[in-house]
């Protein structure tokens, strides 16, 4: 019987050891490398590219790498990532050479935005987007807009601020998160005059569901209505102060979700922020003025048609 005991004891002093070894290399290890597929692509760029690419950009790129000092994409500190994920910087994706992304190939960019691999091989955070499922012109649409002298994306010679990722950070990108597989076929333009396909297309891809899901730590970007949660909201984003932002739950339920909003009220709401009767939007919940009223309205019919959940969001307003 002692004995056992003793067994059982050393057994666990060894997996304590074998844990702590496991920490310790995963903390001087940092964010995981892969190797880098060399894919030959490049941008078809012409004037409706561009136009739509800045559209995407605004309304999905610059919430994370707007500079608000200088109104262009040059990064900033991420204030609405959760601490538990580190001080986190996003960076620099103007055409400036040295600090920017003016010496990256159209495929590099492509690669990372498909696949999340950088062109050095490292993952990129949980926290910068991936876009494993955007149809294929719109991802033109992006290169050529972040190739243009558009003053968002002209050349600035801002130098990054590395992230500092957090162990929880690193231990989530060894183990869970994974590079997404190069999509080998085509992806097309989602059928505009199909409401709810669009609607889908719009709330993956411009990463609705990764705030109104229960946590970004368990989002499934391969397959976001498998997401834990999906579109249940209470995820928690922080504001400038670092205060939680809850995010509201956009399910049909009538009680706890959108089940009782109008079309109307779900456009103002996310086209400017507005809500009858109430403190506008805060962030980082920011306005999509982008988005176009059929744009708005199908995101809201998808939204009616997907699996109600009960949560209640108890709203909670700032001043
Ligand atoms: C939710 C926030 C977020 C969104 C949305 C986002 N990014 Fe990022 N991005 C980041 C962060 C944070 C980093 C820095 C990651 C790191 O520390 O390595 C980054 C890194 C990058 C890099 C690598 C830059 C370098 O020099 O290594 C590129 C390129 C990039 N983003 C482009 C884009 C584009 C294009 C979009 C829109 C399609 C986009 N990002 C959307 C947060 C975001
Ligand atoms: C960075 C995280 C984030 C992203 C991305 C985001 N939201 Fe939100 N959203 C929030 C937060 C937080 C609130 C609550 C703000 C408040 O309470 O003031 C909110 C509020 C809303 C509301 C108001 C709901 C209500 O009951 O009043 C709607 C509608 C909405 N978001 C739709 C969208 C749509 C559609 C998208 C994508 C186009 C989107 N959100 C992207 C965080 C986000």
């Amino acid at each position: 019987m002692k004995k056992g005991f003793k067994i059982i004891g050393i057994g666990l002093l060894i997996i304590i050891a074998l844990l702590g070894l496991g920490a310790t290399y995963i903390n001087s290890n940092d964010l995981p490398s892969y190797e880098v597929q060399t894919i030959d692509f490049q941008a078809d760029i012409n004037p409706e590219s561009v136009a739509r690419g800045k559209k995407i950009v605004s309304m999905l790129c610059a919430s994370c790498h707007m500079n608000r000092e200088k109104g262009n994409l040059t990064g900033t500190q991420m204030l609405d990532a959760p601490s538990e994920f580190g001080v986190i910087y996003s960076q620099n994706i103007t055409n400036d050479k040295t600090h920017g992304i003016g010496d990256w190939t159209d495929s590099e960019i492509l690669y990372l935005l498909r696949t999340g691999i950088k062109r050095d091989g490292k993952y990129s955070p949980p926290y910068m987007a991936k876009l494993p499922h955007m149809a294929d012109d719109d991802i033109n649409a992006i290169i050529s807009f972040l190739r243009s002298d558009d003053p968002l994306v002209a050349a600035d010679p801002i130098p990054d601020q590395p992230s500092q990722p957090s162990f929880l950070t690193k231990i989530l990108c060894q183990v869970v998160m994974k590079p997404f597989p190069m999509p080998t076929e085509k992806i097309a333009m989602p059928d505009t005059t199909n409401v709810i396909e669009l609607g889908e297309y719009l709330a993956h891809n411009l990463d609705c569901f990764s705030c109104h899901s229960a946590d970004f730590k368990t989002n499934d970007f391969l397959n976001p209505e498998k997401s834990p949660g999906y579109f249940g909201g209470g995820n928690k984003p922080l504001n400038f102060e670092g205060k939680i932002v809850l995010t509201p739950n956009l399910t049909p339920d009538r009680e706890t979700g959108i089940g009782k909003m109008t079309e109307e009220q779900f456009i103002r709401a996310v086209r400017y922020g507005l809500k009858s009767g109430e403190a506008s939007l805060q962030y980082p919940m920011l306005p999509y003025p982008a988005l176009t009223d059929l744009e708005a309205s199908a995101i809201f019919k998808y939204l009616k048609t997907i699996p109600p959940i009960k949560n209640k969001v108890e709203r909670v307003v700032y001043d």
